[in-house]
């Protein structure tokens, strides 16, 4: 998508899109007025002239999360689980998280021997297990768990609309609704030490608790907004190393600092959501178009990402980067909740590989790329390596 950005940013920065009955923003400083104006630019479906309220209801529990409704009820809502995803708070369970990383990656090879599918042996796996493990579903249920997940993944990047297929989706969905359904109210009765009893037993300002709705919406959103997105940043990170050539990954192994700086530079370079959408709340004028109250605003992260205004040669992939400022979290008041979670993930199976690997190389050169146009990855990475 990097060159149509480049020519949109250029010569359309703001422009309605007449098919999709939407606006599109290309400009970092565009993006991050938009992200910086919530009264304005509200998350809300429920305000866009077009909404339709869906006739899934899973889609409509996903509606009264924090990701689409504004403060003050955004803050109440993020407010219950926020301290859970603070770095300090993630470094107690750090220890096991490497645990986690590691068992996928002595699997991989020792199956694998000097080849890999980085997705389906780690970045996949990973994240999914460790947020079932933060939620607190019980190691015996992590396979069933893993299953609907599957599910779920290939309902948003499938285009497979058989009958068939869809009936299996609904069957997943209400399979994994009812076993969460069935876990708050255990844990409203015994809550234990995990963020599912956070998220059922917290009070909000006014003394109330999040509904049984409430929760599940929650539990499906740190679902959906935290595995595949992380799955591609890890994906995507190997990419960019790889690509990079060099001795990158020799250079990486043990730098732990320039890990981290080279992994922001991923978010930006590769990343992982390179579109949000926001809804109008009033009329408003952005570079000369007057955008109407209920339009609809596509805000193109991957765009303000590459914008050469913000970032010097920014269609360079450079690990040393650094400040950066990308918005591959986003920005603002909805700026990432799992975002240091994601950046320990994205750490840990990068150092598991780099401890395991030498000489890595990407095993195919026609990689098929996600079917989202807002979700930027590949379905599958196959590397060789060698090692260690
Ligand atoms: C919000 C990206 C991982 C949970 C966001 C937003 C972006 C984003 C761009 C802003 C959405 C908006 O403003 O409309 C990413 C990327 C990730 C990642 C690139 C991985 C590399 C995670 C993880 C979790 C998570 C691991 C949790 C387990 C959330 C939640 C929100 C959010 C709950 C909504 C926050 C709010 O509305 O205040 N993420 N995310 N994300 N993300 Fe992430």
């Amino acid at each position: 998508p990097f060159d149509w950005y480049r020519e949109m940013r250029e010569e359309n920065p703001v422009r309605y899109d007449a098919d999709r009955g939407s606006w599109d923003v290309f400009r970092y400083d565009d993006v991050k007025r938009i992200l910086d104006d919530d009264a304005t630019f509200s998350v809300n479906p429920r305000l866009a002239n077009d909404f339709v309220e869906p006739d899934n209801p899973g889609e409509g529990l996903i509606f009264d999360t924090m990701l689409f409704q504004d403060p003050p009820r955004h803050d109440e809502l993020r407010g219950v689980v926020d301290d859970q995803f603070r770095p300090r708070t993630l470094r107690e369970r750090e220890p096991h998280f490497r645990e986690l990383a590691h068992d996928l990656l002595d699997t991989a090879v020792a199956e694998g021997g000097d080849e890999m599918e980085v997705v389906s042996d780690l970045a996949y796996p990973f994240p999914v297990t460790v947020i079932a493990e933060l939620l607190g579903v019980p190691a015996d249920e992590r396979d069933r768990f893993k299953e609907w997940s599957d599910t779920l993944v290939a309902a948003a990047s499938d285009d497979d609309a058989s009958e068939a297929f869809l009936e299996r989706q609904q069957q997943a969905q209400m399979e994994m609704a009812q076993y969460f359904v069935e876990m708050i109210a255990d844990r409203r009765e015994n809550p234990r030490d995990d963020l599912l009893s956070r998220i059922v037993t917290a009070e909000l300002s006014d003394g109330s608790r999040l509904s049984r709705e409430e929760a599940l919406g929650m539990c499906i959103l740190l679902l959906v907004a935290g595995n595949i997105t992380t799955t591609n940043l890890i994906a995507n990170a190997v990419r960019c190393f790889a690509d990079a050539g060099g001795d990158l990954f020799d250079r990486l192994r043990g730098d732990e600092r320039g890990l981290t700086t080279a992994l922001e530079e991923v978010l930006r370079y590769r990343s992982p959501v390179q579109a949000m959408t926001r809804i109008a709340a009033e009329d408003v004028e952005l570079r000369g178009e007057t955008i109407e109250e209920g339009d609809r605003i596509i805000v193109w992260l991957g765009s303000a990402n590459r914008d050469g205004r913000q970032f010097d040669a920014a269609d360079e992939f450079r690990p040393d980067r650094s400040p950066t400022q990308q918005l591959g979290f986003g920005h603002g008041t909805h700026y990432c909740l799992g975002a240091p979670l994601a950046r320990l993930e994205a750490e840990i199976a990068l150092t598991g590989l780099l401890d395991r690997t030498e000489e890595i190389r990407v095993a195919d050169d026609d990689l098929r790329p996600t079917r989202s146009s807002f979700v930027y990855g590949v379905e599958s990475l196959p590397i060789r390596y060698d090692e260690r």
